[in-house]
């Protein structure tokens, strides 16, 4: 009788824990799938975080040499800089980053900077969240290898000393602006409004 219940309750012994043992034992495919991927993006950052990296890199520079230039030497100075800077610099960050990174716009001062029907679609939808109060967030696409990155530029006070109306821009600085750019589209805004867009392409991985 004794010898039986020990062996009952070797029994159930060996059977709970080889059940303890299945439960924790294999790892469905999706599950390894997605610890694969969370290990990986650790390493290697995202498109989107590729793309914001090289946008803000870029606006950092343009940002640094322009407010430098208005608190230096003033706006009309500042306006000089930009006709003449804006496009090499882009262009130098675009050759560290191995993109192609362009600051285009629906309402250009530089027609070189004109958006593409694409880029003009993702304007569009980025004046919409920025209406509707929603997140910002990039807008990427994969194409042929490549990713299309877009981001919004978005207006603040400074801005307008530029890019505002006849009460924020200084006479001077709109001289300047008609002789520079007679066709000009990039005036009448206010703050935090859609001035246009980073549109960058990069190699996808
Ligand atoms: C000192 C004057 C000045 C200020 C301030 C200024 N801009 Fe501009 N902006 C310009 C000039 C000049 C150009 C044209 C550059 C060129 O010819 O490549 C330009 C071009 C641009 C473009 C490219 C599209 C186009 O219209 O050609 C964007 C986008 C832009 N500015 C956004 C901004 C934003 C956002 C701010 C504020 C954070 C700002 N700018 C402040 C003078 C200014």
């Amino acid at each position: 009788m004794k010898n039986s219940f020990y062996l009952v309750l070797f029994v159930s012994i060996v059977l709970f824990s080889s059940c303890k043992n299945e439960t924790k034992e294999p790892i469905s495919a999706s599950e390894k799938a997605a610890e694969i991927e969370e290990a990986s993006s650790k390493i290697e950052p995202s498109y989107a975080q590729i793309g914001l990296d090289m946008a803000f890199s870029t606006k950092a520079q343009l940002g640094k040499n322009l407010m430098g230039t208005m608190k230096e030497k003033g706006t009309n100075e500042a306006l000089q800089f930009c006709n003449i800077k804006a496009i090499p610099l882009t262009d130098s960050m675009a050759t560290v980053h191995r993109a192609r990174i362009k600051r285009v716009s629906d309402k250009t001062r530089n027609s070189n900077n004109k958006a593409n029907e694409t880029e003009l679609k993702s304007i569009e939808s980025f004046k919409n969240v920025l209406v509707n109060g929603e997140e910002i967030k990039p807008i990427l696409e994969t194409k042929n290898d490549s990713v299309y990155f877009y981001y919004p530029i978005v207006t603040n006070g400074m801005c307008l000393k530029c890019h505002g109306s006849k009460e924020t821009i200084d006479p001077d600085v709109l001289a300047s602006l008609n002789k520079l750019y007679p066709t000009d589209a990039a005036t009448g805004y206010t703050e935090n409004e859609v001035r246009g867009i980073w549109s960058i392409q990069f190699k996808a991985k």
